[in-house]
């Protein structure tokens, strides 16, 4: 009986062994999964951390952008509005100046230009506005009358860079925009009222002349554009250019001695060019050394020179010049800047001569 049971102890004490064994590599292992676990646990806190802090993140810039953006809108705002107190000052020197200006009187007249410039066909004026059209009509093209007096400034659009030059062609109401000094692009606009509506030159249709222009001198005149080319130092050129063709048709050549600006306080302005029912006018300059404006006439047709006349105005301190029936008027300043006049007139036919013609004032609140 003996041996059974020492067998059955060890058999017993064998397996409780094992089982200590086994038990011992299970809490190893448990243990091991609690730390894995754990650490699992702790790695998914600090991602959910992260992203919770992301999230705030992104919701504190949404705020900050959406502040900025509101704050860039009152900004705008004020901006929009303080051009609307400038615009109300501007017209309020206006008015000022044409009350205390020696010589302003309001025409009729200036109503039917300013309604006219508003893209209205030369028929549709006439029946518009019957008579009165008719005698403005035959008052400025049977040129009995000189200029009087000049009441105001217009703003009628801010457009492009700070130099540069629009006009009008009076026989389509289409509207020409050169900007800056230089370059062989320009804008065209149906009319005055679409210039002055649109939102900036890329409002209009560009048009690319094969010859780069230099300096605002340019004109237009029944569907012909009028404009001066020089390069460096060579001759003056004055090209033709058909507006419905896109073609040049002529170019004349004005030799000069040396690269002169016609206006000595604009001397981006190489060679000044005006239209008219009359003919084509140039203002130049042959060299640097002469002393007065030159004046030429030209055939509007074939660019052929008709006449030339010094027109005894001198260049210095000339600002600006421009062509009413045959009459030169030059605009002059001084380099303090001040107030724009006109002190020099050159008639063609001799009837208005400087000594009589009127002192006039051009408001003037730009340096350029
Ligand atoms: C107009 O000219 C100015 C410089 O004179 C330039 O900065 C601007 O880009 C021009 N605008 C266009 C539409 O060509």
């Amino acid at each position: 009986m003996r041996p059974v049971l020492v067998l059955l102890v060890s058999t017993a004490w064998t397996m409780t062994a094992a089982q200590y064994y086994y038990q011992g590599l299970m809490d190893y292992l448990e243990n091991r999964l609690l730390a894995i676990e754990d650490r699992m646990q702790l790695w998914h806190d600090q991602s959910h951390r992260y992203h919770t802090e992301l999230q705030d993140f992104k919701k504190l810039t949404a705020e900050a952008v959406d502040g900025l953006s509101s704050e860039h809108g009152s900004l705008f705002k004020d901006l929009e509005g303080a051009a609307v107190r400038v615009d109300r000052v501007e017209r309020e020197m206006d008015y000022v100046e044409a009350q205390t200006s020696p010589r302003a009187c309001a025409r009729q007249a200036e109503k039917v230009v300013e309604q006219g410039s508003g893209g209205w066909s030369r028929a549709e004026g006439r029946r518009r506005r019957g008579d009165d059209w008719e005698e403005l009509h035959s008052r400025v093209s049977d040129c009995v009358e000189i200029i009087s007096g000049i009441r105001s400034v217009k703003i009628l659009k801010r457009v492009g860079g700070p130099k540069g030059m629009w006009t009008r062609d009076p026989r389509s109401s289409r509207v020409y925009v050169f900007n800056g000094t230089s370059g062989d692009v320009i804008y065209r606009f149906n009319s005055v009222q679409d210039f002055s509506r649109s939102p900036g030159l890329a409002g209009g249709t560009e048009i690319r002349l094969p010859f780069a222009w230099s300096g605002p001198g340019s004109a237009v005149h029944n569907g012909y554009l009028y404009y001066v080319m020089q390069e460096a130092d060579t001759d003056l050129q004055v090209v033709r250019y058909d507006l419905m063709s896109g073609a040049v048709t002529d170019i004349a050549m004005f030799p000069v001695d040396s690269r002169a600006s016609v206006y000595s306080l604009n001397p981006e302005t190489v060679a000044d060019l005006a239209a008219d029912d009359e003919g084509l006018w140039l203002l130049f300059a042959t060299s640097d050394s002469e002393p007065n404006i030159n004046l030429a006439k030209m055939d509007p047709a074939t660019l052929d020179i008709e006449q030339i006349w010094d027109t005894r105005c001198p260049r210095e301190n000339a600002e600006a010049a421009f062509v009413v029936c045959g009459t030169v008027y030059v605009v002059y300043n001084t380099r303090l800047v001040s107030r724009s006049r006109i002190q020099c007139v050159f008639d063609v036919n001799d009837m208005v001569i400087s000594e009589e013609a009127p002192l006039l004032y051009f408001p003037r609140r730009y340096g350029v």
